[in-house]
């Protein structure tokens, strides 16, 4: 039994271990259950008594030797190891920190907060719709004929189960009136969808709707709360401009411009609602009229905050919403 050599290969290994799981490894396979000094301690009892007492003292030394440098080479590794960490993870305390980015609301949700707001204090309340509609509600209801040019398919998202992306949210008006006994003055913000894009469109958007059904609802109204909501929102006197226009579900309907750096912009459609309309929602035309009106959220935004370009809504890019 050659106790020196394999003494020699135990110190060795021991040494030549880089890291604690290398030595267990090596711890292992000299003094694990089928590490080598336990073959050799079985294969005693074939040794002649004489030689076998002095082979088992030898095992049993050269075991706790073994033992003793493993202990001291896992010392030696685990301090090394500390002493790296220490080297290789310096704290620069001098480092600035982290710092938290704040969400904020998208300008054209403030935009439209403020405009429900406006309304609200003039006892608007905020009416609501699906954003997938039928042909009724975003069209026929609302008096918009058959072969009525927005009813093309260059301009409509057809789903083809006979639904469509509601092209404006007029429809917000025809599903309140069915469900709710005027008198009424409601608000619907919220997604429409046209088959638009370009510098000045994008494929969804957002509109404000605005209904007001009440006995005696005039044209005078209209203009007189068209006037101060603008006033309000642009935070000074506005000069508007009603030009006769034409809608299917008004009449008579009107485009009102605001002057804006020398020249008029059209900002928003509006008018009487159409007695077909009232009607078709079961409205008693004797006792009650109605005006409404609809605008673009972002277009409203755009004036507001002076932005060129409509898709800087679109490209959630934060230093441009941070501004706001
Ligand atoms: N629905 C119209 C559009 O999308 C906007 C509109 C015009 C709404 C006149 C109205 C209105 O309520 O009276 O272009």
């Amino acid at each position: 039994m050659d106790i020196t050599s394999i003494r020699k290969k135990a110190i060795d290994a021991v040494a030549s271990s880089s890291d604690l799981q290398g030595l267990e490894i090596v711890y292992k396979s000299f003094l694990g259950k089928s590490g080598e000094l336990n073959i050799l301690l079985k294969t005693l009892g074939s040794l002649p008594a004489d030689e076998r007492r002095e082979a088992g003292q030898s095992l049993n030394l050269l075991k706790k030797e073994i033992e003793v440098i493993c202990s001291k080479k896992q010392i030696e590794l685990v301090n090394s190891d500390a002493e790296n960490k220490l080297q290789n993870e310096r704290i620069d305390v001098t480092l600035p920190g982290v710092k938290k980015e704040k969400g904020r609301l998208h300008p054209v949700t403030q935009t439209i907060h403020s405009i429900s707001d406006f309304f609200g204090s003039l006892g608007f309340e905020v009416a609501d719709g699906p954003e997938v509609e039928t042909d009724y509600y975003n069209f026929e209801a609302l008096n918009v004929p058959a072969d009525h040019p927005a009813k093309d398919m260059h301009d409509t998202f057809y789903l083809g189960n006979g639904s469509l992306l509601r092209t404006h949210t007029s429809p917000v008006q025809i599903r309140t009136m069915e469900q709710q006994e005027p008198p009424l003055r409601i608000i619907c913000p919220g997604r429409v969808y046209r088959k638009d894009s370009d510098l000045t469109h994008t494929p969804m958007f957002h509109q404000i709707e605005g209904l007001v059904l009440e006995e005696g609802a005039s044209f005078a109204q209209l203009k007189g709360l068209l006037n101060d909501f603008l006033t309000d929102f642009f935070g000074q006197e506005v000069e508007l401009r009603f030009r006769p226009s034409y809608f299917p579900f008004t009449e008579p309907s009107a485009e009102v411009d605001i002057r804006w750096k020398k020249g008029w912009l059209e900002i928003l459609g509006c008018g009487m609602v159409h007695p077909n309309v009232l009607e078709m929602a079961g409205i008693d035309t004797k006792k009650y009229s109605g005006f409404a009106f609809g605008l673009g959220a972002e277009r409203m935004a755009m004036l507001k905050y002076d932005i060129p370009d409509l898709r800087a809504f679109f490209e959630n890019d934060h230093r441009f919403l941070k501004q706001f």
